[in-house]
């Protein structure tokens, strides 16, 4: 059997995540690494033999490495929207796009360029977006009239927000910041038991934040700069808790996230009626990764049956994620 040669493009969190998710997949392979950044990532990897090519050198690292299909590691904010069209003309791609507002306007300019090229491009695909969204539409077209709600952050830790840690990073006097978030137990109560009540954000959560400050620096200042930081803080119940850079490093060195969408109501003979799905996370970003390598084996396949365009996890029938063969999964998992 030949195996899935996957490219990973762009090197962080998420990308070191596919790397390792790749060694427990036996139908898959890791192709090679292309980034902005070449030299960082071959003294991150040391003596690995990971082929780590630039990731302008097209014509290079598609001869090099001849992948099937390239996994977009970037961030949502300002290298996917770049870099997702400008792939899906040369390869197939999976990513992650998480700015939930405008991904039907990605979705629109992947399916553009992906569907030129005769390419599949899986767009916006983790486990929000991906999972959830999935579990949204299946809640809403099962239960109709039920609202399905989601919840982020359900364990004592909490969930760790990489966006609000950075909203926090920026002002003025802070030296490093993490954001954890918390469900409200009272909000979910409520939805678990089919009231559908109507929940500004910050009655569904509250927020959490450790931050360690420049010498010199006013945490009375800062701390009122978080509380009122429009949409980010504001709307929600926050803590601010000063800790050192070592406090910091030691006890948050993990990604930890996860929650649960939750629709409950009534089936039409007035009996009451639910669906509950959660994900608990010790680390964020293996765990979109494991999702996106998931998501690639189902673009691998689409595209040898000839479709093209984008595509969400929205599109993609459950069994093209799985290695199993469809008689397989009937006996297993049906
Ligand atoms: N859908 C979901 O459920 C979900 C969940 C979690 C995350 N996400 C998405 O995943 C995206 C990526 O997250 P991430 O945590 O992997 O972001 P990240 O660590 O900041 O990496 C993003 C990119 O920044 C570059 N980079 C990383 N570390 C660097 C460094 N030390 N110096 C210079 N450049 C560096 C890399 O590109 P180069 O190698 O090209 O330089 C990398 O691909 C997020 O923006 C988020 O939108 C989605």
């Amino acid at each position: 059997m030949s195996k899935i040669r996957v490219l990973i493009v762009g090197y962080g969190n998420v990308g070191r995540g596919v790397a390792a998710a790749l060694n427990v997949h036996p139908d898959m392979a890791l192709a090679g690494i292309i980034s902005r950044s070449p030299e960082r990532v071959k003294k991150e990897l040391g003596d690995s033999s990971i082929p780590v090519m630039h990731v302008d050198d097209v014509e290079d690292w598609k001869q090099a490495l001849r992948p099937d299909i390239a996994i977009l590691c970037g961030g949502s904010s300002t290298d996917l929207p770049k870099q997702g069209p400008e792939f899906a003309v040369h390869i197939s791609t999976v990513d992650s796009f998480d700015n939930h507002g405008e991904i039907p306007n990605y979705f629109k300019k992947m399916d553009a360029a992906a569907r030129a090229a005769g390419n599949v491009s899986v767009i916006s695909t983790g486990w929000d977006p991906g999972i959830f969204s999935l579990e949204r539409v299946l809640a809403a077209s099962f239960l109709p009239g039920t609202r399905a709600y989601g919840f982020y952050g359900l364990g004592d830790a909490g969930g760790l927000s990489m966006g609000h840690s950075d909203a926090i990073r920026r002002i003025p006097g802070v030296k490093d910041g993490r954001q954890y978030t918390h469900a409200e137990p009272v909000a979910v109560a409520k939805v678990r038991a089919g009231e559908n009540p109507q929940l500004p954000p910050g009655e569904m959560h509250w927020r959490e934040c450790f931050v360690v400050l420049e010498k010199g620096a006013n945490a009375a200042a800062v701390e009122r700069e978080i509380c009122t930081m429009p949409n980010y803080f504001a709307p929600y119940r926050t803590e601010v808790n000063f800790v050192s850079q070592e406090e910091l490093n030691e006890r948050f060195g993990t990604f930890p996230h996860g929650g649960c969408v939750i629709a409950a109501g009534k089936t039409p003979d007035g009996s009451p009626a639910r669906v509950e799905y959660s994900c608990d996370w010790g680390s964020n970003p293996a765990a979109t990764a494991s999702v996106l390598v998931a998501h690639a084996r189902a673009a691998v396949r689409m595209k040898k049956e000839g479709k093209a365009g984008a595509f969400t996890i929205l599109d993609i029938p459950p069994a093209y994620f799985s290695p199993l063969t469809h008689g397989e999964l009937l006996k297993s998992y049906m």
